[in-house]
C-alpha cells in the first residue's frame, strides 16, 4: 500500500484528483468506482474545478458507485442517488446513462446485484476505485467479518455506522436505513487501483490498524494490504496513529519524478 500523508484534507483530496486526472486524460473510456461520505467532497470538488478550467472530459467515462441505502428512492435528500448528481454529476459532463448507482429500490435485491456485477464486467471492469473508510474499518458498507470474497449484495449496517450516519439525517438515528446495498469487498479487490481517502482524528485508529494491523475481516480494509496497487491518503490527522510515518514520508519524497502523480 502506498500511503501519502498530506498537510490536510483539501491538499490530500487535490493530489487524489490529480491521480484521476492522469487516468481519465490517459484512458479516456476510463471506468471509475465511486464513493460517496463526507471524505470525497474536496475530491469532487476539484474534479468539478478541473473540467471546468482545465478541460477534463468525463463524457466517455462509466462510474460505478459502492452502495445505496435501501429504501430511499433516487430523489431521497440522503440518498446516493442525489449525492452523486448534487455533488458531482451535474456539475460535469457524464452521460446519465454511464452513471451507475445501485437501486435502493430495486424489487429484488439479489437480482439487481447480480445485474450490477455484470455490467461491471461488461464495462471492461474497474480502473480506479474510490473508497472512504469507516470509523470501524468498513470499506462500501461491508461491515466487519464480511467476507473477503463478497460480491454486490445485502448488507446490514452496524450500529456504529447508524451513528456516524445520523448527521446526515438530521441527527435522527431512527431516521437512517439499517440495509443497504453495496459492492462486495470481492468486487472491490477486483479494481485495478484502489484509491482511499481518510481525513480526520475518528479515522486514524481504523487507519492504522488497516495500514499497519494484520489482514483481518473484523477491519474489512486492511484487505487492502493485498492489493497490487492501493494508494492511501490521509491527513495529518487520520495518520496520527500510524508507527511507521517517517518511513512512508520518506518512501513518497524520495519517489522520483516519473512517479509522482500525486
Ligand atoms: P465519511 O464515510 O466519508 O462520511 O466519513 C466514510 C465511509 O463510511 O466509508
Amino acid at each position: 500500500m502506498e500511503i501519502i500523508i498530506k498537510r490536510d484534507a483539501l491538499s490530500g483530496s487535490q493530489a487524489a484528483a490529480r491521480v484521476i486526472a492522469r487516468l481519465v486524460r490517459e484512458k479516456p473510456t476510463a471506468v471509475i468506482g465511486l464513493a460517496t461520505g463526507s471524505t470525497p467532497l474536496m475530491l469532487y470538488n476539484e474534479l468539478i474545478r478541473m473540467h471546468r478550467e482545465e478541460g477534463l472530459d468525463f463524457s466517455r467515462v462509466t462510474t460505478f458507485n459502492l452502495d445505496e441505502y435501501v429504501g430511499l428512492p433516487p430523489d431521497h435528500a440522503q440518498s446516493y442517488h442525489r449525492f452523486m448528481w448534487d455533488n458531482l454529476f451535474r456539475h460535469i459532463n457524464i452521460v446519465p446513462e454511464n452513471a451507475n448507482i445501485p437501486d435502493g429500490m430495486a424489487k429484488n435485491i439479489p437480482a439487481f446485484c447480480a445485474v450490477y456485477e455484470q455490467a461491471i464486467v461488461r464495462a471492461g471492469g474497474i480502473d480506479l476505485q474510490v473508497l472512504g473508510i469507516g470509523s470501524d474499518g468498513h470499506v462500501g458498507f461491508n461491515e466487519p467479518t464480511s467476507s473477503f470474497a463478497s460480491r454486490t449484495r445485502i448488507k446490514t449496517l452496524t450500529r456504529q455506522t447508524v451513528a456516524d450516519n445520523a448527521r446526515f439525517f438530521g441527527g435522527d438515528e431512527a431516521k437512517v436505513p439499517h440495509h443497504c446495498i453495496t459492492m462486495g469487498i470481492g468486487t472491490i479487490m477486483d479494481a485495478r487501483m484502489n484509491l482511499m481517502l481518510a481525513f480526520g482524528e475518528n479515522k486514524a485508529e481504523a487507519v492504522a490498524a488497516t495500514v499497519e494491523g494484520p489482514v483481518a475481516s473484523i477491519m474489512p480494509a486492511s484487505i487492502l494490504q493485498h492489493h497490487p496497487a492501493a494508494k492511501l491518503f490521509i491527513d495529518e490527522a487520520a495518520a496520527s496513529r500510524l508507527k511507521l510515518t517517517d518511513y512512508y514520508r520518506w518512501v513518497y519524497d524520495g519517489k522520483p519524478s516519473w512517479q509522482k502523480d500525486a
